[in-house]
């Protein structure tokens, strides 16, 4: 089967376009978006994620504040900075970049996030507003696939959607999203993890198969139906002699293996990766249009 590419830099590029045009208007009215993205610790990953955040931020003509504090840092001094960001007018969205060094309590941090500021929708009230289909942020990396799915014209409603994987920052989110009633969406979802029982079983059932397990080439080709959508949210850092760098990403899916048997699928890198930043901007443009007084609902 001939396969097609979804790529998110295709995707991103087309909503970027649509979000410069809702921070002119926003800039037009006097209001500049602003999100801060707080960054505790020297984890490497988060701070490869948290530069690119800032550079997107600015490139969007957006107010960029980036908030470094040390390793050190203690849980009663991490949350004073959030009720500091909370109350500042400038800073419409931020987060705080996990994971957070262990002896901090993610858990109270997350809780402690204003609600109509938590662009990551990582708390319990935004988790629960989605849950039920109340307007709120969207989660980054879930809200991004479901992105990929309706811009490039994969039909969804009454379709079979497996989601492998559940975490609460994928896996669940996602299930939730593409359960519910609307564009994208109404679908029948069937979640899958590390503890199903005959798990390829269930995944061959899918129509549209999307792959958040963390772990690299989970997905083989003999899990997959012939013509399934596949969207593999996967980047995993394996070691490749061959590369300079001696590794190289994969994703949760044997791309090689399993592409030809799909209607479309996402690679790595390329595919889902660039989503997530996308709709973090594109939360902290809804959030800066809230406070504004135009809704974008
Ligand atoms: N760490 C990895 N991904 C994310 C994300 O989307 N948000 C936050 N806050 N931390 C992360």
């Amino acid at each position: 089967m001939t396969t097609r590419l979804i790529l998110g830099k295709d995707v991103s590029e087309e909503i970027y376009a649509e979000l410069r045009q809702r921070i002119e208007a926003l800039k037009a009215k006097g209001v500049t978006p602003g999100l801060a993205v707080v960054l505790v610790g020297e984890d490497p990953a988060s701070q490869v994620y948290v530069r690119k955040k800032g550079e997107m931020c600015e490139s969007l003509g957006m107010h960029s504040v980036t908030v470094r504090m040390p390793a050190e840092t203690t849980q009663e001094q991490l949350m004073a900075k959030v009720a500091e960001l909370n109350a500042d007018p400038a800073i419409h969205g931020f987060l705080v970049q996990l994971p957070l060094p262990k002896h901090l309590d993610e858990e109270q941090v997350i809780n402690a996030i204003s609600p109509s500021k938590d662009v990551d929708c990582f708390h319990p009230e935004n988790v629960g507003r989605m849950l039920i289909g109340e307007p709120t942020f969207l989660p980054a990396t879930p809200a991004g696939v479901q992105q990929m799915l309706i811009r490039s014209g994969v039909e969804t409603k009454g379709k079979h959607v497996v989601v492998v994987g559940r975490s609460n920052i994928v896996g669940k989110p996602m299930a939730a999203m593409m359960v519910q009633k609307g564009a994208g969406a109404d679908s029948t979802v069937t979640v899958v993890h590390s503890r199903t029982q005959n798990l390829p079983e269930i995944t061959r059932q899918a129509d549209i198969l999307i792959v958040a397990i963390g772990k690299p080439r989970f997905v083989t080709a003999d899990m997959v139906k012939e013509g399934a959508v596949v969207i593999d949210v996967g980047t995993n850092r394996i070691e490749d002699p061959t590369r300079s760098s001696g590794s190289r990403l994969v994703g949760d899916v044997d791309f090689d293996a399993v592409k030809d048997k799909t209607s479309a699928i996402t690679p790595v890198p390329g595919g889902v990766g660039p989503m997530t930043i996308c709709m973090l901007m594109a939360n902290a443009v809804k959030a800066a249009e809230k406070a504004s007084g135009r809704d974008s609902e």
